[in-house]
């Protein structure tokens, strides 16, 4: 009577088991896996849910058993029997959790340990977040800046990350870690690409009206094409200043926004840079003065027809050399197209 009790409460909760496994397994809970840091997250989590299947699979099945095998029949009124609780039960069930969470807590501390230590010599990007874009600089390629991540795969990065006004948050979900971005000093986050792709960096913590719209991309590149692209915007930003130019107004997604002729872009977001020159006598302002504080203090003069804080202020963190070659480019453009 008792084997056959406990048969059917085991044959129960393989069936709920199974069918929470395939739930488990089948859907595709989580975004594509594009880190070695992330593999190891994903490792925890794998393990913390097994052990939920597993307790769930046990409570569910003696949970449904007991509803079933001891309902009360039609017109049975009596009282259950008087018990008094199982001293082998309650140390069961309290020991058996300390030993899970113990686990799951070791687990997770060797997974994050692992996940703060690079492996080899990491390349180290800044990152500068401010409401509402993200910059990243390359301190090892002449502070080469970008509005786009680029990174070599199989290579660990250290990003160094920091905000200009309020608190922001890194987040890559293929890579799988957040790293909050603080007006306080700088934090780290290390990621070692396993994947050649493009994914997209979200801003994970509420930092204003922008907040939804604070994203951009990292493009995760073989190491010939990370290398290529470097040599080719450090050989834009030496060369010929039309060149340095359109490589900074390129590398900076200002084509996103302006309708600019000599870079080929049609964006609307913001005030055609073909007009530059009109809008400067607009401003009362001579024109390299107006574009170059039109950059970086974007909400010092705003054209007509368009809102503040718009054009995020990320620029100012443009190197000296770049933010140059950027206002040559766009004072050069727009006299021709006066
Ligand atoms: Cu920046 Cu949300």
């Amino acid at each position: 009577m008792r084997r056959g009790a406990i048969l059917q409460l085991v044959l129960l909760s393989a069936v709920i088991g199974a069918a929470v496994t395939a739930v488990a397994i089948f859907i595709g809970w989580l975004p594509e896996q594009a880190s070695k840091e992330r593999e190891r997250i994903d490792f925890v989590f794998w393990f913390t849910t097994a052990i939920c299947i597993a307790i769930f699979a046990l409570v569910a099945s003696v949970m449904l058993y007991c509803v079933w095998k001891f309902r009360a029949r039609p017109d049975d009124d009596s009282d259950g029997a008087p018990i008094h609780g199982h001293t082998g039960l309650e140390i069961a069930w309290t020991a058996v959790p300390t030993i899970l969470v113990t686990g799951i807590a070791i687990v997770s501390t060797v997974a994050l340990a692992q996940n703060e230590r690079p492996t080899g010599d990491p390349l180290r990007v800044e990152v500068t977040a401010r409401q509402f874009a993200w910059s990243f600089k390359y301190p090892e390629h002449g502070d080469l800046t970008t509005t786009i991540l680029r990174l070599p795969v199989d290579r660990s990065v250290e990003l160094r990350i920091r905000a200009l006004d309020v608190i922001h948050s890194f987040f890559v979900p293929e890579f799988g870690q957040k790293q909050d971005a603080l007006t306080s000093g700088e934090t780290k986050l290390i990621i070692t690409p396993t994947k050649v792709g493009q994914y997209p960096i979200i801003c994970s913590e509420l930092c204003g009206l922008g907040h939804a719209f604070m994203r951009s991309r990292v493009e995760v590149l073989p190491p010939s094409a990370f290398a290529a692209w470097v040599a080719e915007q450090r050989r834009a930003l030496g060369g010929s200043p039309e060149q340095a130019g359109k490589a900074v107004f390129t590398e900076n997604g200002c084509g996103g926004c302006h309708t600019f002729e000599p870079a080929g872009t049609k964006a609307e977001v913001g005030p055609s840079l073909d007009e530059l020159s009109a809008q400067a006598r607009g401003a009362d302002q001579p024109l390299e003065e107006f574009v170059r504080e039109s950059i970086v203090e974007p909400d010092a003069y705003v054209e007509q027809g368009f809102s503040k804080e718009l054009m995020p202020e990320t620029y100012d963190q443009l190197p000296d050399e770049q933010l140059d070659a950027l206002v040559q480019y766009l004072v050069r453009g727009s006299e021709g197209g006066r």
